[in-house]
């Protein structure tokens, strides 16, 4: 009996320790056919570098201090909806929060969980009962303060917009969902018992590289047991891509959201035809204006460039690992690689030293447009604000010139 219970303690640790050396494994919730980013420090370590800092790597992420933008507890802070109700922006030890005062008394507070974007503004949602729901107020760069969340009103706070998987295929490299039948005695499915749910535990934080370059365990250990084998295995490389592809894998988030779903976005991987995940409804030809929010892909597809030179494509101007350029002089080059001659007016010329000119063929030719399907409210005038971005059908435009 007591070797019995002897044996039972001994086997008891043994599995405790088998527990704890897995637990120390990094288990990727997509499965075992990914590695995770950080594997590829060591042998990607220039692409790693720039990618961890590139906007596609924050493009979701925990709401932790340092990755929210804006003001806490001080500075401009507050969005007032009317006299008798405000929203305050507070810092209570590690964590923050969107906190509600009617009549100078605080009546709920949302805590920020996760935030999405980084570049122009950043919008953060919070968990409820297995879901995330947009907080009303976000950060917008261009006024550097907060402004009303996206379609959300100013004149009275909203918390229950929920922020559907939907985003999260755009913004993250993965998040699981599952659809629970809340009440299964019902005999009668009524849409309002089933509910999809997002299981935390399985988001992986913004884009990083298998999201773009697919799977990559099976490389990883191959590499590692064969250093020096220095042909790439196992791994689509996009050099063999052709142009529609490469188009594929940026166009996956790149070419607005209005097309019929035939696949979940999570499923592409480099290689894979846009065309079997989505059923366009709009013609590429559409002579509607595809918004600059979103659909850079559709915009440089109606470019004159973009169709005579039958090869462009988002890679000739972008480096995949890092952000864009704030240097307009090295788009200029870009150009000016395919247009060694220009035949510009004598007034066009006139309106721009020829040095500034050549520098500058972005400012004319890809100019800043608003977008139709975003703008923004401020606090107390409630002054709607457009959002701004960069035109990618390039062309010739009115009144461009600075
Ligand atoms: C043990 C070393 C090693 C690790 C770890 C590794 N790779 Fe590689 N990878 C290589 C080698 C070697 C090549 C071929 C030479 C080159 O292109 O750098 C390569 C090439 C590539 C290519 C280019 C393929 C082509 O031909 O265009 C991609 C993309 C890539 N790796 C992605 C990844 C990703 C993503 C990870 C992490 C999940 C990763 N690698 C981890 C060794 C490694
Ligand atoms: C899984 C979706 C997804 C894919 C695939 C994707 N992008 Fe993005 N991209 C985003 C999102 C989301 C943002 C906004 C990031 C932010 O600011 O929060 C973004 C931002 C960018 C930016 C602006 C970054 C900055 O800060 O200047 C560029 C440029 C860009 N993407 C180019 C590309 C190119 C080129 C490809 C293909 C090689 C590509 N993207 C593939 C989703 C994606
Ligand atoms: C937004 C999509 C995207 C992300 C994220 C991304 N890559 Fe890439 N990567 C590409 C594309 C597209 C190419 C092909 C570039 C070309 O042909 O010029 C590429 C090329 C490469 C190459 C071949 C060498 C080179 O630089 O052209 C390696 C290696 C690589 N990526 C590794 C990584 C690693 C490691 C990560 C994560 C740290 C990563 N990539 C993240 C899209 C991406
Ligand atoms: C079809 C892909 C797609 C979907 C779906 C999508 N987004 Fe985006 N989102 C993008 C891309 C691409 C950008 C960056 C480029 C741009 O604005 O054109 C972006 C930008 C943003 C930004 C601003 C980031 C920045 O600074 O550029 C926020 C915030 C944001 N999205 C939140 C959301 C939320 C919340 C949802 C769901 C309601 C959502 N997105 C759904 C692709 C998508
Ligand atoms: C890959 C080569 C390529 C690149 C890069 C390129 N273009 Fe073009 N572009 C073309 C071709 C080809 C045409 C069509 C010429 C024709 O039909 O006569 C064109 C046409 C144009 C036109 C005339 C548009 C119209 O609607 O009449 C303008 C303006 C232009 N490009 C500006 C630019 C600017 C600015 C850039 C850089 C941001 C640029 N291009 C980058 C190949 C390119
Ligand atoms: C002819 C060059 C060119 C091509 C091709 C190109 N871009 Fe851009 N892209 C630019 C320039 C210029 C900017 C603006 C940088 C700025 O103003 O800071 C930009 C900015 C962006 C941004 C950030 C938006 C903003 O206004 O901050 C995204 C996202 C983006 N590009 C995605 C793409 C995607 C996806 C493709 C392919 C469908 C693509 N680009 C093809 C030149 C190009
Ligand atoms: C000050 C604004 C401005 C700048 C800067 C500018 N362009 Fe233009 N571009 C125009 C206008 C306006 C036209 C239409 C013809 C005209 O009125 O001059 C034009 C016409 C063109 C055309 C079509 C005519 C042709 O040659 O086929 C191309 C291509 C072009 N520009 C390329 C460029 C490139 C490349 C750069 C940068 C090296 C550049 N432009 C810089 C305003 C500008």
């Amino acid at each position: 009996m007591k070797k019995f219970a002897s044996l039972l303690v001994s086997l008891f640790a043994v599995f405790i320790s088998s527990c704890n050396s897995k637990s120390e494994e990094y288990i990727d919730p997509r499965g075992t056919d990914y590695a995770g980013s950080e594997s590829c420090i060591q042998c990607h370590k220039t692409q790693y570098d720039m990618a961890i800092k590139s906007s596609h790597f924050k493009a979701t992420a925990p709401a932790v201090l340092g990755n929210v933008s804006g003001n806490f507890d001080s500075g401009d802070h507050t969005f007032i909806y009317d006299k008798n109700t405000k929203l305050v922006m507070e810092k209570d030890g590690d964590s923050l929060y969107q906190v509600l005062y009617q009549n100078g008394k605080e009546t709920s507070r949302y805590k920020f969980d996760i935030v999405f974007g980084i570049k122009h503004a950043q919008t953060s949602v919070y968990w409820k009962n297995n879901n995330t729901y947009e907080l009303p107020v976000s950060f917008y760069h261009s006024i550097n303060n907060w402004g009303t969340s996206p379609g959300f009103p100013a004149d009275k706070p909203y918390f229950d917009r929920m922020v559907v998987k939907d985003c999260y295929t755009c913004h993250s490299s993965n998040a699981s969902s599952r659809i629970v039948n809340q009440n299964s005695a019902e005999k009668n499915f009524m849409a309002m018992d089933v509910e999809d749910i997002i299981d935390k535990k399985t988001i992986v934080y913004g884009i990083d590289c298998e999201r773009c370059h697919g799977p990559a365990k099976q490389h990883t250990e191959f590499h590692l047991k064969n250093p020096n084998v220095k042909i790439a295995n196992s791994i689509t490389s996009f050099k063999t891509l052709n142009r529609q592809q490469k188009l594929d894998a940026c166009a996956l988030c790149h070419a607005g959201n209005d097309g019929m779903k035939l696949k979940s976005r999570f499923d592409f991987k480099p290689g894979n035809n846009l065309s079997d995940f989505y059923r366009e409804t709009r013609s590429i030809n559409d002579t509607a204006q595809f918004d600059v929010h979103g659909n850079q892909f559709r915009l440089m597809a109606q470019s004159k460039c973009f169709i005579s030179s039958e090869k462009m494509d988002c890679i000739t101007c972008h480096n995949p690992h890092d952000n864009a350029s704030k240097n307009m002089t090295s788009y200029s080059k870009i150009c000016m690689s395919c247009h060694q001659t220009m035949k510009h007016s004598d007034k066009t010329l006139k309106s721009m030293p020829r040095n500034l000119l050549t520098d500058n063929c972005v400012e004319c030719h890809m100019p800043k447009k608003a977008s139709n399907a975003i703008n923004f409210q401020l606090s107390n005038n409630k002054k709607l604000s457009n959002y701004i971005l960069r035109t990618h059908k390039i062309g010739i435009y009115a009144n461009t010139k600075k």
